[in-house]
């Protein structure tokens, strides 16, 4: 299985995807500030993996602190989960997964625990949301498997495969899960501009995995629909709204509307941590920007005019009306899909 982050006793070792598919090379971060430029700079990226990394980056601060008590250690603990926090605003899983180390801190101060009581159990704690999120991938993958067809075309965006999560993957692993069950599942990966997830990630964790994949431009699937060749959608999200309308890379709403409107489902799969009851609708997410010049400039060189003036936000925001089902660890959901929400966050 591809190695996306890993803890090692230097630090948390990360493939770094902004080389991939050209280069299989790893960053290695020592400090919980190189974890959240790694986290910004895109060497590691999708929702559930940016979680975990932040998660470690916590462990990793409170190990290389300083601090010679957990008491003179909490100001620095609250700084680190600043700079984490800080690092991209659209996926849920930064915070909850910093959320958590917090919870998890306070309860140990309470207690009296000792320093070195407290740096153990944040590490043990990040362990354990590493090893959750691929049991995650794993049952989402088994309740998603079911749903694609036998055969045909199925098409995805961005990479929500193994180097978005820590293993398995979220949409892939869907994928990875039908085609375990012997289906005979083709992929048409969007390139997905700018960055380019889909051409470069998606591509090359699926022929790793020998699942026949074929790359096409953002806009092309509207012709592959209309001539038959996509049977299902299936994508991830970075954050998923109490009313059910999802968050995910740009361009995720277009092929939402090409989807519905040749009759195509439309799933989305997610792990529980993307959800965000808090958040009552898309309209409240949080879309992150991101520089000019992954859209200015590709490989270094440039393709646009100088001075001409550039959008680049990461996310769009899916309405509910156009998603056939959400396939999470919990479930399958459908609409209305705000209840069936509410109702699955009860049971756990
Ligand atoms: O900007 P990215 O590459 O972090 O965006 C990733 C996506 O949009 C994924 O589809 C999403 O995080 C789900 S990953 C399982």
């Amino acid at each position: 299985m591809i190695s996306t982050l890993a803890w090692t006793p230097e630090g948390v070792r990360f493939i770094d995807q902004t080389r991939l598919p050209l280069e299989e090379s790893y960053v290695l971060a020592t400090t919980y500030e190189q974890v959240a430029d790694v986290i910004v700079t895109m060497v590691v990226r999708g929702a559930p993996a940016i979680g975990v990394s932040a998660a470690y980056g916590v462990a990793l601060g409170a190990l290389r602190t300083k601090a010679a008590t957990a008491a003179e250690f909490a100001p620095e603990f609250e700084r680190i989960c600043a700079r984490l926090a800080g690092t991209r605003p659209t996926a849920v899983n930064l915070f909850w997964a910093i959320d958590r180390m917090k919870r998890l801190f306070v309860a140990l101060l309470a207690a009296g625990a000792t320093l070195a009581q407290i740096q153990g159990k944040l590490l043990a704690e990040a362990h354990a949301m590493y090893a959750e999120d691929i049991a995650a991938c794993k049952k989402m993958g088994a309740f998603g498997g079911a749903l694609l067809p036998d055969e045909g075309g199925v098409l995805t965006h961005c990479n929500a495969g193994a180097l978005a999560t820590c293993g398995y993957g979220t949409a892939l692993g869907v994928i990875r899960s039908a085609v375990e069950q012997g289906k005979h599942i083709h992929v048409y990966a969007d390139e997905t501009r700018p960055f380019l997830q889909g051409a470069r990630l998606t591509a090359w964790e699926l022929m790793a995995d020998h699942i026949p994949t074929t790359v096409i431009c953002d806009n092309m699937a509207a012709s592959l629909m209309r001539a038959g060749k996509i049977q299902a959608v299936v994508v991830g999200a970075d954050r998923i709204a109490a009313n059910g309308d999802v968050a995910n890379k740009i361009g995720t709403y277009n092929v939402a509307i090409l989807a519905k409107e040749h009759g195509i489902p439309f799933y989305v799969a997610a792990p529980w941590s993307t959800i965000d009851l808090a958040t009552p609708t898309g309209d409240s997410i949080p879309i992150e920007e991101r520089p000019a010049i992954e859209v200015t400039h590709h490989g270094g060189k440039q393709l646009t005019p100088n001075g001409v003036c550039i959008r680049n936000p990461a996310f769009d925001v899916t309405p509910v009306r156009y998603i056939t089902a959400i396939i999470t660890e919990r479930g399958v959901l459908r609409a209305p899909f705000g209840d069936s929400l509410r109702a699955m966050e009860r049971v756990g």
